[in-house]
């Protein structure tokens, strides 16, 4: 079954916002070497294009997380499923995700890699769902604000499907039927 979608951000308007994103970051990071570290597999699009328009150079990174159980009565607990192969001591690091929700998975990873002792660990997130989070998790870089709605492509998936549209959608649902990043 196809769900209906509804247009949220158009490839135009993401285009537009990882350029901001990107200039920021590079102006801020001036002179230094950074490590991007995404968070598979929603931030594989973004980070691709965020890494193709920052003006420094850059290292990358990826690690892969999950949480126990169906996301909706998750008690927030997270494993580390592939962990980063990359040393961060002393580095400027940037964890990149796709969507922060409840905050669970960063709260937890961002913990573990200040164990690693980096210079920095800051977080850029294409799109912040500020409303739902359940653990503080402070967003330096950030696309889009959220407020409510299951959001698909550049990306984003709903069980799986929908990562490879260009723009991101909303899912237009029963919300019953609701899982990843919209919790019922
Ligand atoms: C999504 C997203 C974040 C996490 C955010 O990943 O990419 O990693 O959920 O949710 P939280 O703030 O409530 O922890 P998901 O587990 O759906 O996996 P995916 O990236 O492989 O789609």
């Amino acid at each position: 079954m196809d769900h209906r979608k509804k247009l949220l951000f158009s490839i135009e308007q993401i285009e537009e916002r990882v350029e901001y994103l990107a200039q920021v970051i590079s102006k801020e990071y001036a002179g230094r070497e950074l490590i991007l570290i995404g968070i598979l597999k929603g931030s594989f699009i973004f980070l691709a294009d965020l890494v193709r328009r920052l003006t420094i150079p850059v290292m990358i990174d990826f690690a892969r997380l999950a949480s126990y159980g169906p996301k909706s009565y998750s008690n927030g607990e997270v494993t580390i499923t592939k962990d980063i192969e990359t040393p961060l001591a002393g580095r400027d690091v940037i964890l990149v995700e796709d969507i922060v929700d409840s905050g669970n998975t960063l709260a937890f990873y961002s913990e573990k890699l200040k164990a690693h002792r980096p210079r920095s660990l800051k977080i850029c997130t294409l799109i912040d769902k500020a409303q739902r989070r359940k653990k503080h998790v402070r967003i330096d870089y950030c696309g889009f604000k959220l407020q409510e709605g299951f959001v698909v492509g550049y990306g984003l998936d709903f069980d799986e499907r929908y990562r490879s549209l260009p723009g991101i959608y909303i899912i237009e649902q029963d919300t019953s039927e609701a899982g990843g990043n919209e919790e019922t």
